[in-house]
């Protein structure tokens, strides 16, 4: 028995790509950030589509603006209401989410847990709004993209059915982010990947289920795919003994007629 699910709308999209990327965790403003990964992913990518699997930001640049502005206040300076002090904190936070979406040609977004803390601090989701204002597809929980890739043989139209979303859970061992990835994928039938990003690690899975269609039974494949981030080894990372960062990003071959799409992990550092 199948029932309508109205609390995810799957985003429907015609490419005319050949490749789709998977990008995640920038968190730009960080300490640890690593420009110069950023900038052999933006020659590796161009103008390629890219999906966002969250973390854009981290949140220290937000919290030096909060706190210097604080203090000014404390001190009598001219930011001494807490309205101007949210005020001005908010369009830095506009101000840096605008240059984060100039990056690549994002089509499709999540929220990371890292972004959310710039909503709760700020009572505005500017990353949500920058990505509207752009036609940027953004989602807060889980973002089905349904992607039609061309026709089948049979002419019927080929879908590319990717489920993004930023991922949740802690865990340091190397199976936590294919223990989250396979329980997500438990939930989903008819998808062809699966991607978080989240744990700050690489990795890439194929699954395999037996479906029971009316004449044959089929075996369906979905690659469940965990995308690194753009930070080095950070000192809380060293201090809990964690291993240091692989950084790449994903890129999905979209444009090919046997509806193949294996993701491929583009190794930067
Ligand atoms: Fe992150």
């Amino acid at each position: 028995m199948q029932l309508i699910n109205p609390d995810i709308k799957p985003h429907t999209l015609k490419c005319e790509t050949k490749r789709i990327w998977l990008v995640a965790d920038l968190h730009l403003d960080a300490l640890t950030f690593r420009a110069d990964l950023l900038e052999k992913a933006k020659g590796l990518i161009k103008d390629d589509p890219v999906i966002g699997l969250g973390d854009m930001m981290d949140i220290g640049f937000y919290d030096n603006v909060y706190s210097q502005l604080k203090r000014q206040a404390a001190l009598g300076g001219s930011k001494a209401s807490r309205e101007e002090i949210r005020e001005e904190f908010g369009i830095a936070a506009m101000k840096k989410t605008d240059e984060a979406l100039e990056l690549f040609n994002w089509i499709a977004m999540v929220e990371g847990n890292h972004d959310e803390r710039q909503k709760k601090k700020t009572g505005d989701n500017y990353l949500k709004h920058a990505c509207k204002k752009k036609g940027i597809i953004f989602e807060e929980g889980q973002l089905l993209l349904d992607i039609v890739t061309g026709k089948k043989l049979n002419t019927t139209d080929r879908h590319l059915r990717i489920l993004a979303m930023h991922g949740s859970r802690g865990g340091r061992r190397a199976g936590a982010v294919l223990n989250e990835l396979e329980d997500i994928w438990s939930t989903w039938f008819g998808v062809d990947v699966i991607a978080i990003g989240h744990h700050h690690q690489a990795d890439i899975r194929p699954m395999t289920r037996n479906v029971a269609n009316q004449r044959e039974i089929c075996k369906e494949i979905t690659w469940l795919v965990a995308v690194p981030s753009f930070l080095g080894w950070e000192e809380y990372a060293q201090k809990r003994g964690y291993k240091p960062p692989v950084h790449g990003v994903f890129r999905i071959n979209v444009n090919n007629t046997g509806g193949i799409f294996k993701p491929v992990f583009e190794f930067l550092g």
